[in-house]
């Protein structure tokens, strides 16, 4: 990672933290402008690597190789990079480290900037990166709000969990499912009741969304149709579409289908929607109250029966009683290539929970246990069995 001398500067040390957290080694180069900033103990204590500014220690002389950094690295990430550091990129001016570990990187460049809106809008600094860019280096644009200056616009570095979820999806480009398109339900659907109330399910998303999230880190591009959830996701990779009742799950759904390689039903559809819906509050005068109830429309018997063949299509079941019977009575009801069993029975599964425990079904009868795990782990589960049995199927 390389650090340049701007404001933003303070937010490396968060940026770095959650790269370590995410399982990356970091090594950071500064400038010695960023070290007016923040200090290299900081980022040396929260990389659990010392860090280089110098082309040479004066003490003894000894040389700071630019070179082995730019052959170690996998990804050279400057955040934040300032318009003279991208400045100084275009034209190779070489008088600090950070920049002479740039032009001997071998690795892909990530370019984070910051710096005041007027010079992020002055076109030598978009000039520059557009350079940047047609040489190959993803800018991670900055995001606008409040400035250093006081000043209102465009220029903050991006947040330093958006900044990880960018370096996830260039690491993605070559992951296991780049190039495929993944359609996935998720959440709980609400059914109006009268302005004020509706019938919903304890669905969280965080199942839905831990599985597109893995699918995005693995190179595909995620589509979420979610039902009303807490849980947030942001991702290069991944495009939410909100929906709030079981039919604009559906219409959604059905619109987004063409082109989907796999589609995972992970949401929890209400089977009912009420029939006649109050359009003022319903008062409580009366000593009961009947709700009728009309079916809603079964989103996996459709994508079952409307999919291209070679479409695969995974489903969950929820189930509280005849686990398996049930989960299998389902496959074969939708037409389903795999189905995912989880079991109000268990402890720590289903609903909220950031654990689940599960049993991969698959339509060649392969049935699979799984430990309890959370709900990332159980992603990769799923999605390596997608993975597996679509590739068997093309065999
Ligand atoms: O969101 P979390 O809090 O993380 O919880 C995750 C989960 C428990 C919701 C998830 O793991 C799960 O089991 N989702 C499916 C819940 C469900 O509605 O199961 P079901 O057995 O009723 O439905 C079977 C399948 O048909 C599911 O793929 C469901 O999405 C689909 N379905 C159901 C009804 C309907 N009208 N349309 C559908 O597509």
């Amino acid at each position: 990672m390389g650090v340049t001398g701007s404001i933003a500067a303070y937010k490396s040390a968060l940026l770095v933290r959650a790269l370590v957290k995410e399982g990356a080694e970091v090594k950071v180069v500064m400038t010695p402008m960023a070290k007016q900033f923040i200090t290299p103990l900081t980022l040396a204590t929260l990389s659990k690597n010392p860090i280089v500014v110098d082309f040479y220690n004066p003490e003894n002389g000894d040389w700071n190789s630019h070179v082995s950094l730019g052959i170690w690295a996998d990804l050279f990430l400057i955040a934040p990079a300032t318009a003279a550091t991208m400045g100084k990129m275009v034209s190779g001016v070489a008088d600090n480290l950070l920049i002479t570990t740039y032009l001997s990187a071998k690795c892909p460049v990530a370019v984070a900037p910051a710096m005041d809106l007027d010079m992020y809008k002055h076109p030598s600094t978009q000039e520059n990166m557009r350079i940047l860019s047609e040489r190959g280096a993803y800018i991670i644009e900055p995001a606008a709000g409040e400035l250093a200056s006081g000043l209102e616009g465009k220029g903050r570095m991006e947040e330093p969990d958006r900044i990880v979820a960018h370096v996830e999806a260039i690491f993605a480009k070559e992951g296991s499912m780049a190039g495929r398109n993944l359609l996935i339900t998720a959440g709980p659907t609400c059914e109006t009741i009268d302005p004020v109330r509706y019938i919903t399910n304890h669905s969280s998303g965080k199942m839905g969304y831990a599985i597109a999230h893995e699918a995005a880190n693995r190179g595909a591009k995620v589509k979420i149709i979610s039902g009303p959830v807490t849980v947030k996701l942001f991702h290069p990779n991944v495009e939410i579409i909100n929906v709030t009742s079981a039919q604009e799950m559906f219409e959604a759904t059905k619109s987004n289908l063409d082109g989907a390689d796999a589609v995972v039903l992970c949401a929890a559809v209400a089977d009912f929607t009420v029939a006649e819906k109050a359009d003022k509050k319903i008062k409580r005068e009366k000593s009961d109250y009947n709700l009728r109830l009309t079916p809603t429309q079964d989103i996996a018997a459709w994508v079952g029966a409307n999919k291209r063949p070679s479409t695969f299509l995974a489903g969950f079941a929820l189930e509280t009683n005849d686990e398996l019977e049930n989960a299998k009575g389902k496959l074969v009801r939708k037409n389903l290539d795999m189905i995912v069993l989880n079991s109000m029975q268990d402890k720590g599964a289903g609903f909220k929970t950031d654990t689940n425990k599960i049993t991969i079904i698959s339509r060649d009868g392969a049935v699979e246990e799984f430990p309890l795990k959370s709900k990332e782990l159980v992603a990769m589960d799923i999605l390596d069995n997608m993975e597996r049995l679509q590739r068997c199927s093309k065999d």
